[in-house]
C-alpha cells in the first residue's frame, strides 16, 4: 500500500461503522467522509420501513446532503456499507451513481449481521465503471480488529 492519503467513505446508520472510526483513523492514513440522506429516516418504525421498501425495492438514488471534497486529492478510496436487504443503502447507491468517481482505486468495506457480502462489491463495480474495484473486507457488525484491517491491506495488490 502507498502512504499516498485515502479517503475513506461511509454510510452508517445504526453506528457500528461509525463506531470504528477512532481505530481506522489510527491504522490508516484516511481522511473521512459521511454520506447522509439529506432528509433523515423517520423513527416510527411502519414509516422507516415504508421508506426502506419503496427505496430499495425501486432501486432509488434519494438526495444526499452536500459533499464538499476534492476526489482529485486522492488515488485510493474505501467504501464502507452495511448491507441493507443484500445491496446497499440507497445513499450509497445515490452517491455511487453521481459520477464522483473516475480512475480510482476503490476498496470495499462491508459489514453485516447475517448475509456477508452477498454480492455488494460486485454491485458496486458494475456502477463504478471506469475504476478498479478491488477485493472486499467483510466483517459482521462492529467486529473490526485493527489486526484484520492490517492484514487485509498486506494482502491488497493493487
Ligand atoms: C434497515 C437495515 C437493514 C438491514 N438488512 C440487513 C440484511 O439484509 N442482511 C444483513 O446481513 N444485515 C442487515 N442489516 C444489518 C447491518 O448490515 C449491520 O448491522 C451493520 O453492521 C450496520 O452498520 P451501521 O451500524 O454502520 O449502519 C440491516 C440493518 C438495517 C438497519
Amino acid at each position: 500500500m502507498s502512504n499516498k492519503k485515502q479517503l475513506f467513505i461511509y454510510y452508517s446508520y445504526t453506528g457500528n461503522i461509525n463506531s470504528l472510526i477512532p481505530m481506522l483513523c489510527e491504522e490508516l492514513n484516511i481522511d473521512t467522509l459521511r454520506i447522509e440522506p439529506t432528509l433523515a429516516y423517520p423513527r416510527k418504525e411502519e414509516l422507516f420501513w415504508e421508506r426502506y421498501n419503496d427505496e430499495i425495492n425501486n432501486k432509488l438514488t434519494p438526495p444526499i446532503k452536500e459533499i464538499n471534497i476534492n476526489f482529485d486529492d486522492y488515488d485510493s478510496i474505501i467504501i464502507a456499507t452495511p448491507n441493507w436487504s443484500n445491496t446497499f443503502p440507497p445513499s450509497i447507491r445515490t452517491f455511487l451513481t453521481s459520477g464522483y468517481l473516475k480512475n480510482k482505486t476503490i476498496i470495499p468495506f462491508v459489514t453485516h449481521d447475517r448475509n456477508g457480502e452477498a454480492g455488494i462489491a460486485e454491485e458496486m463495480t458494475m456502477l463504478l465503471e471506469g475504476n478498479n474495484v478491488t477485493s472486499a473486507l467483510v466483517f459482521q457488525e462492529n467486529q473490526l480488529t485493527k489486526e484484520q484491517v492490517n492484514e487485509f491491506f498486506n494482502q491488497l495488490e493493487y
